[in-house]
């Protein structure tokens, strides 16, 4: 009897240091679970358990359900959560302001360009500038290219003067409204819907796929498919728990995180594509293509920012995103 309880007691020890043995990566982002980077962590969830085993368990907390804008990088740093993907226009209050060089406007033709960057020697050079702040740079997920809503319809550059949008939490985003005159407003992106729908602001700037899965066509009625600046993200982890984890776990999380890359910018264009039909189809938001002469005077409106912001990201880092994108803002 006694032998016997023994080895009861073994075993459910043996259990819970087995279950214990789990690791858990809490995964916060603040877009719906309908979205390029809602869908990619529920990617990378399941080919993380399916890599390990089931030794690892990444759990994905949507729309600002953990963290919201501005709580989400101390959290990593302090290490209650494990896993991020801000997007590249949110690590200026980290003091890496470097990234802030993604937010130019006009800076991309389009995403070949876009991934020469973030695939290529600068992107990587870039996630390195995170390590001494406590975090690793693990990929780059895109979204894609943003368009400016408002409640009146935004044609010509005047039609932006004395308006107020709704910007990320970056100074070259704030460059950019003030650029055609309008008022920049950082609002953490849980609380964007109703900041328009109280009219605290007038506009915004967005891909489709967050300006339709967060429901803002209901209190935008108009939108501009104004394409003028690039939104991704840089999936990144407190690096103390990352270099912590077991060699052979960390080969199969980035084995994981590979895949997951491939299938977020895979499925980025698909998705807001998608989001820009279902906008359409629910006929409270009017869609507007800008003639190119249209397109061209925001362009050239917005040129000067790359001249007043360049010290703000670092000339270094400005001339390597020009000499891969050959964007000249000097030429328009
Ligand atoms: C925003 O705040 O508008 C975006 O950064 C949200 C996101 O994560 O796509």
């Amino acid at each position: 009897m006694k032998v016997s309880k023994l080895l009861l007691g073994l075993l459910l020890s043996c259990a819970a240091l087995g279950a214990s043995a789990q690791t858990i990566i809490k995964f916060s982002h603040v877009v719906a679970a309908d979205t390029p980077k809602g869908k990619a962590s529920e990617f990378f969830a399941k080919r993380a358990a399916e890599l390990t085993h089931g030794k690892v368990k990444v759990e994905v907390y949507p729309n600002s359900a953990l963290y919201k804008d501005g709580e989400e990088m101390s959290s990593l740093q302090m290490g209650s959560v494990q896993m991020l993907a801000p997007s590249l226009a949110k690590f200026g209050p980290l003091g890496v302001k470097e990234f802030e060089a993604f937010d130019f406007p006009f800076m991309f033709d389009g995403t070949a360009e876009l991934h020469k960057i973030t695939q290529g020697p600068v992107g990587a050079a870039l996630l390195a500038k995170l390590e001494p702040k406590g975090i690793k740079g693990l990929a780059y997920w895109d979204n894609g290219f943003k368009s400016f809503s408002a409640n009146t319809p935004l044609k010509s550059v005047a039609d932006y003067k004395g308006k107020k949008f709704r910007i990320q939490s970056s100074k070259v985003l704030e460059e950019e409204i003030r650029s055609v005159g309008g008022i920049p407003q950082v609002i953490a992106f849980s609380e964007v819907y109703q900041a328009l729908q109280t009219g605290v602001v007038d506009g915004t700037e967005n891909p489709i796929s967050n300006f339709y899965t967060q429901k803002m066509h209901e209190v935008q009625k108009h939108l501009t498919l104004t394409n003028h600046g690039y939104l991704g993200y840089a999936v990144i982890v407190n690096k103390k728990f990352w270099d912590g984890l077991p060699a052979d776990v960390r080969g199969q999380l980035e084995q994981a995180m590979k895949e997951a890359t491939v299938f977020a910018n895979k499925i980025a264009q698909e998705e807001n594509d998608k989001a820009l039909d279902a906008v359409r189809k629910s006929g409270k938001t009017e869609v507007y293509t800008p003639t190119n002469a249209e397109r061209m005077a925001l362009k050239k409106a917005m040129a000067p920012v790359h001249i007043k912001m360049a010290d703000r990201v670092g000339k270094d880092t400005l001339q390597q995103f020009y000499q891969v994108t050959g964007f000249d803002p000097a030429k328009l």
